[in-house]
């Protein structure tokens, strides 16, 4: 089995990488991907010796170069995490964020209808079903939840989600998506909630939370998501949206206080600043379909999760830290500075 797995030098397709190698010794693995701001080749360096993977820097929107790696690698799958996958970047330049999820994702597509595919998966997200009320607790996003986003970012991932199954029905071609909650875990980009929180309370630095601090957000850990992906590839139904979420839904203040907890850090750190716009207030995933078809729970809960993602964060300050003291520095200025 050879598997294309774009974007695997960011977050969650480093840790699907990791998890693909480790459990499938025999599949060969290609990771596309064009090393973004968000892609670091650091982090893919416990892999890049073994002979049963490959790096290929090159971009999804490079309709020759796509070819050219279809032509040499002959794959049978191409599970697709190249994205631009920011909102507050979206907000600022939503045009990169069209070019990528929407154009690469069409060319990848036209790269499998030319070549001959057995599956292309996209990894999608909970944000295209926009967002839930804050008291309907009952209510949660399904699988036929509508479309009705927010932002450029989850508009240009809906986008791709409608191209990638109209070239199901329209061109017959084997696809599956995935749309997951809220992913948190080793190697989340220090833009995200999270690490951002756990870097800045290190440095003693306001943790800025947007707005009152009440919005919602499902926490998965990112390994979960990869286990749950890779049952989606291998016994997934053709032309199904699955979605993946662990029912744990926690707002953002909640989230920066236990933080602060952790790391013996205190709340006075916390400064409310401006809320993101056309922030989304509450995300809460229905997993039953996954859970039903293909068995999937998740495995590790937060309580848990949150103290490992803590740990790693503090025993990996050779990865973070290169990246804080760069290029970020001046989107910290941009966005924080007078928030
Ligand atoms: P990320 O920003 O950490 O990583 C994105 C990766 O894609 C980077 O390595 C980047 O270099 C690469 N990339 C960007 N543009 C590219 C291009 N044109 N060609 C090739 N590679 C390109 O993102 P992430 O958080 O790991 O998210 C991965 C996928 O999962 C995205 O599609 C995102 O929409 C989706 N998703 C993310 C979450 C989450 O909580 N992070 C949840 C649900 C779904
Ligand atoms: O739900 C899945 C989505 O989750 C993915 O599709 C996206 O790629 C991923 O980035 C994530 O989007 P969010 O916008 O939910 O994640 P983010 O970490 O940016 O923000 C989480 C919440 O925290 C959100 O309500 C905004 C808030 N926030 C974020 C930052 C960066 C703050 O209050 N302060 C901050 O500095």
């Amino acid at each position: 089995m050879t598997i294309i797995v774009t974007g695997g030098a960011g977050f969650i397709g480093s840790n699907f990488v990791f998890h693909m190698l480790n459990k499938y010794p025999d599949y060969r693995i290609i990771c596309l991907d064009c090393l973004t701001y968000a892609g670091n080749l650091s982090t893919l360096e416990p892999v890049m010796d073994n002979p049963n993977f490959r790096f290929v820097k090159e971009s999804i929107t490079d309709r020759a170069a796509v070819e050219k790696l279809f032509e040499e690698e002959h794959p049978d799958m191409v599970v697709n995490f190249a994205a631009e996958s920011h909102v507050d970047r979206s907000i600022e330049n939503p045009q990169v964020f069209l070019d990528t999820n929407i154009i690469g994702t069409s060319v990848l597509m036209d790269a499998c209808r030319k070549y001959g595919i057995k599956r292309y998966h996209q990894v999608s997200t909970d944000e295209v079903y926009g967002d839930l009320p804050l008291d309907r607790p009952d209510l949660f996003f399904t699988e036929t939840t509508p479309i009705h986003t927010s932002s450029p970012y989850s508009s240009s991932k809906a986008g791709a989600d409608l191209l990638v199954l109209a070239y199901h029905r329209t061109y017959g071609l084997p696809v599956t998506i995935s749309r997951c909650s809220n992913n948190y875990g080793p190697y989340h980009f220090p833009e995200k909630l999270i690490p951002l929180m756990i870097i800045n309370a290190l440095h003693d630095k306001p943790l800025p939370v947007y707005g009152e601090g009440l919005n919602v957000r499902d926490w998965l850990y990112v390994e979960d998501h990869c286990k749950a992906i890779d049952l989606v590839i291998h016994n997934g139904r053709v032309g199904e949206v699955y979605n993946i979420g662990g029912h744990n839904e926690m707002r953002n203040i909640d989230i920066v206080k236990l933080i602060c907890k952790e790391l013996g850090k205190p709340e006075s750190l916390i400064t409310y600043v401006t809320d993101r716009k056309g922030h989304d207030m509450r995300y809460a995933i229905d997993p039953t379909k996954i859970h039903n078809e293909l068995g999937w729970l998740p495995e590790t809960m937060f309580a848990d999760g949150i103290k490992k993602t803590i740990k790693w964060y503090l025993d990996n300050e050779s990865w973070w830290e290169p990246i804080v003291s760069g290029e970020y520095q001046n989107y910290y200025e941009k966005m924080y500075a007078n928030r």
